[in-house]
């Protein structure tokens, strides 16, 4: 087994399927390509941008890119990203303005979720070509707002969902395409969010629907569009649980935010922030203008969605998934399984966790035939962030490499499909009913 190893673009164009110019879809991909410096903003200055969609492209892509402005609705937090990013650009508190006066082609959006959908319609009403970090929207009226923005501007988006492009994540749709197991039936699938990440989003905004429509939408997101991808089907109905049970309301005592806290010596999820030098200049230095704490704590009676959540999901190719997250585990990690007519695949993937897994460990694929024998598959792991998926996607979008079809850049379509399922998975915890996903948008043209 290879591990540890960025996997070379050889490895990433191999597999099923010809090669594609990957970006075509996206408008800016070629266009990048050919013309050098394509003028660049991004909306929502936090760690995302500043770490993921800034500092990277200062460094591995200023031959094509060229930021011509950063916008937040805090400003200070804006500055401060700059400076981080290492740009001279202005910056903007107002998105009307950066558009005017900035005037940019391409636009990352990488606010909270609830702000997206508004952003990513104007930039497309002005004829700009637009990336937006998942999830995509936080409702179905959000949702239509966007397919029909595309639909009347005649553009496409991209969501960049960079779950896909983590080698592991390649590996299991490629074994799905094989066809070794057969057609799939089933899927079992549950990630587990441990007591720091799962924790997290429980300090700041993603712990109100108003914010991120729940982990159901803002994380889960992710793994609805793997499936999606994997099965190459659509969901078409969802039946959910959830509940709250470890944070917000639950907790024995609660404070605004950690640092100020005086049940800091007794708290388990303290979090000392100070620590971190990039959050403090980001966040608390910043926090005066908007209030956001970004080590707000846990325990808040504001807290509005889900710590435990399942959920059953059919799709259009007849396969049923089970579905679990939960966001108080004491190990980070997934483990999913398809069931198929001929085998079954099961991967486990350990992140965190409070025991040793040797690297090589790290992703267990094996494929079971029925009536034969078990294989270990190896997997590559990637380099960088979430599984080696953020570097790889960015030389996607931006150095317009070659891909296999099946590694081609996500659109609006999975962006909604994979919300939507989410979205009626908490509609369908509120309504206590079976929801079907046809019955939340209509996709223009169909
Ligand atoms: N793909 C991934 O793996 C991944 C990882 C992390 C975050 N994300 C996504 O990136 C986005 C940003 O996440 P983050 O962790 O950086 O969050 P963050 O809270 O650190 O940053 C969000 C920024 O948006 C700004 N903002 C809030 N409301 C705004 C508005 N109306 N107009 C303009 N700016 C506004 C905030 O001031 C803040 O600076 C989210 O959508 C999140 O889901 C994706």
């Amino acid at each position: 087994m290879t591990t540890n190893d960025q996997m070379t673009r050889r490895e990433f164009v191999k597999g099923a399927g010809s090669a594609v110019a990957a970006a075509s879809m996206l408008g800016v991909g070629p266009a990048v390509a050919q013309t050098p410096r394509r003028r660049y903003a991004i909306v929502g200055t936090g760690d995302r941008a500043t770490g993921m969609w800034g500092r990277p492209l200062v460094k591995e892509y200023a031959d094509v890119i060229e930021f011509v402005g950063l916008c937040d609705s805090n400003l200070k937090r804006a500055e401060v990203s700059r400076q981080m990013i290492g740009v001279s650009c202005p910056t903007f508190a107002s998105f009307d303005e950066m558009l005017d006066r900035a005037r940019p082609e391409l636009l990352m959006v990488t606010t909270v979720d609830a702000f997206h959908s508004e952003y990513i319609v104007k930039a497309l009403d002005r004829g700009l070509s637009v990336m937006t970090e998942k999830p995509m929207v936080i409702d179905e009226r959000q949702c239509q707002a966007i397919l029909d923005a595309e639909a009347r501007n005649n553009r496409t988006i991209v969501v960049t969902f960079n779950y896909r492009y983590a080698p592991k994540h390649q590996a299991v749709k490629e074994l799905l395409m094989s066809g070794e197991i057969g057609k799939v039936l089933s899927v079992d699938f549950s990630w587990y969010l441990d007591v720091d990440h799962g924790a997290d989003y429980f300090r700041r905004w993603h712990r109100l629907r108003s914010g991120g429509g729940s982990l159901l939408v803002h994380k889960a997101t992710h793994h609805f569009d793997l499936v999606n991808w994997w099965l190459d089907a659509d969901p078409v109905e969802v039946v959910a649980n959830g509940s709250l049970r470890v944070y917000g309301s639950n907790g024995p005592f609660r404070s605004s935010n950690c640092r100020p806290c005086p049940h800091k010596k007794e708290c388990r999820f303290y979090y000392d922030m100070t620590r971190n030098d990039t959050r403090m200049r980001l966040y608390a230095a910043c926090e005066d203008v908007d209030g956001y704490h970004r080590d707000g704590c846990v325990y808040r009676e504001d807290v509005d969605i889900f710590d435990t959540m399942s959920a059953m999901v059919r799709y259009t190719n007849g396969a049923t998934m089970s579905y679990s997250l939960n966001a108080h585990m004491p190990f980070e990690g997934f483990r999913v399984a398809f069931n198929g007519e001929l085998g079954r695949i099961e991967v486990r993937d350990h992140e965190r966790q409070p025991w040793s897994v040797p690297a090589a460990e790290a992703t267990e694929i094996y494929v079971t035939k029925s009536f034969g024998m078990r294989r270990r598959v190896e997997v590559t792991q990637g380099a960088g962030g979430h599984g080696g998926g953020d570097t790889r996607l960015r030389d996607l979008i931006f150095r317009n490499s070659e891909a296999p079809a099946h590694m081609r850049l996500p659109d609006s379509r999975a962006g909604a499909m994979s919300c939507l399922t989410g979205i009626a998975a908490r509609k369908s915890i509120d309504e206590r009913r079976a929801i079907r996903i046809a019955d939340l948008v209509k996709f223009p043209g169909v």
